[in-house]
């Protein structure tokens, strides 16, 4: 193992893991969620990436690899939709930007978005079952205010945490460190300067139940390993057990998104707060949470997982799959649906009704939110009350 894999995949400890590891540039921002809210606009900005069959519901039958003509990810099979919150800052004045993302080391020039990751055991076995069609679940809970604390010997320990970057180097030690305690994890939003930005870290479960693709809080048909089998190999690895309950193995889902927090870090508050939220209004950061809808066409994520067991998960060494270029990924978006502004500038508020809640107990949805709730020409605008900065008003219809 050179030092240079060493180095880049160094998270993921190379020689025990397969994977496939790939860019998704961004589809659209704003507030959709059809596995949480179908057919409502969400409570809270989502920043999505994959195929633009993505909607404001999406029925489990519905064909989405039939329907999707294009994917902002690299494999042109891969009409999956990806969606975590969005990451803002809070100026020292009230006003709320949102924090750019750029994609990560070695995957490309593309705008903004993930990376997804598809991890298995090295040699494939035992071997992984993917998601079949209609395959839908979250990571995560929006509501958390304080850290559940799970055992470290649980594989949900570390599912969800940010590191601190302290350059933007690939080479740097605080991108290659192995996700999980150290100098530059927490579960945490950090609360110190992150030099380099916040890459955010998002683990799925990887024990299914094996019948169900959804369930109604949707997580509860998928299950984190119970404990890791090789403690010295890290406990995000595919080698825990999986419940009897969840008995049957997934692919192990990851994301890591690089929010470019460096043009505020030079307004970063003296007081010792903190000036990073996610859309939810969290400022803690234990609200992180991502969503999966499975899309891949026919059985070409089955064929990928059997097939390409490269231990670094370069795209082009995935014969299985179809490359596509980064002006492809970037020609596919979606026109946002929701008539408000959720970037471009400071915005008054967090789009929606989401006052920062600090916790630690859990946050409360607003009563009487009036934001836009529909989508369309009807849609009834965001009340401007709180509008201070004369330049964003925009005049009311
Ligand atoms: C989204 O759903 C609406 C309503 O069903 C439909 O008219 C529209 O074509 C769908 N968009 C996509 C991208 O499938
Ligand atoms: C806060 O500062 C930003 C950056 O200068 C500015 O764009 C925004 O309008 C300000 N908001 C208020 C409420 O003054």
């Amino acid at each position: 193992m050179s030092w240079l894999h060493l180095v880049v995949f160094g998270l993921l400890l190379p020689e025990t893991q397969a994977l496939l590891r790939f860019g998704c540039g961004q589809l659209v921002t704003q507030r959709f969620d059809p596995l949480v809210t179908p057919g409502q606009v969400s409570p809270h900005v989502h920043q999505i990436v994959g195929g633009n069959a993505f909607n404001l519901t999406m029925h489990p039958d519905l064909d989405v690899p039939g329907i999707a003509t294009c994917t902002t990810c690299r494999f042109k099979e891969d009409k999956s939709n990806y969606w975590t919150a969005v990451m803002y800052f809070k100026h020292a004045n009230g006003s709320f930007a949102r924090v750019p993302q750029i994609p990560n080391h070695f995957t490309g020039e593309y705008n903004g978005g993930m990376t997804v990751y598809y991890n298995q055991r090295p040699s494939g076995n035992p071997r992984v079952t993917a998601f079949p069609k209609g395959f839908r679940m979250i990571t995560g809970r929006p509501m958390d205010r304080t850290n559940r604390n799970f055992p470290n010997t649980q594989g949900e320990a570390w599912a969800l945490s940010f590191r601190c970057w302290q350059t933007t180097g690939p080479y740097d030690y605080s991108n290659s460190h192995a996700i999980g305690p150290g100098p530059f994890d927490s579960i945490n939003l950090p609360n110190r300067v992150c030099p380099g930005g916040i890459r955010s870290n998002t683990f799925f479960p990887t024990c299914w139940d094996g019948v169900n693709i959804d369930s109604p809080n949707h997580a509860s048909h998928v299950s984190f390993f119970e404990s890791p089998a090789d403690p010295n190999v890290g406990l995000f690895l595919q080698d825990g057990t999986c419940p009897e309950s969840h008995p049957v193995k997934l692919p192990q889902l990851f994301f890591e998104t690089v929010w470019d927090t460096r043009p505020f870090n030079s307004m970063y508050p003296t007081d010792g707060s903190q000036p990073f939220v996610l859309s939810m209004g969290d400022p803690t950061g234990y609200g992180h949470h991502g969503d999966y809808l499975f899309g891949w066409e026919g059985d070409s994520l089955q064929r990928a997982m059997d097939n390409c067991l490269d231990m670094f998960g370069r795209p082009a060494d995935c014969k299985e799959l179809t490359l596509i270029s980064d002006e492809e990924m970037n020609s596919c978006t979606l026109k946002p649906q929701v008539d408000e502004r959720v970037e471009d500038g400071y915005l008054p508020a967090l789009p929606g009704c989401n006052p920062i809640q600090r916790g630690p107990e859990s946050a409360t949805m607003i009563k009487d939110c009036t934001a836009v709730s529909t989508i369309g020409v009807a849609a009834t605008p965001v009340a401007r009350g709180a509008e201070v900065n004369e330049a964003q008003v925009t005049p009311s219809p």
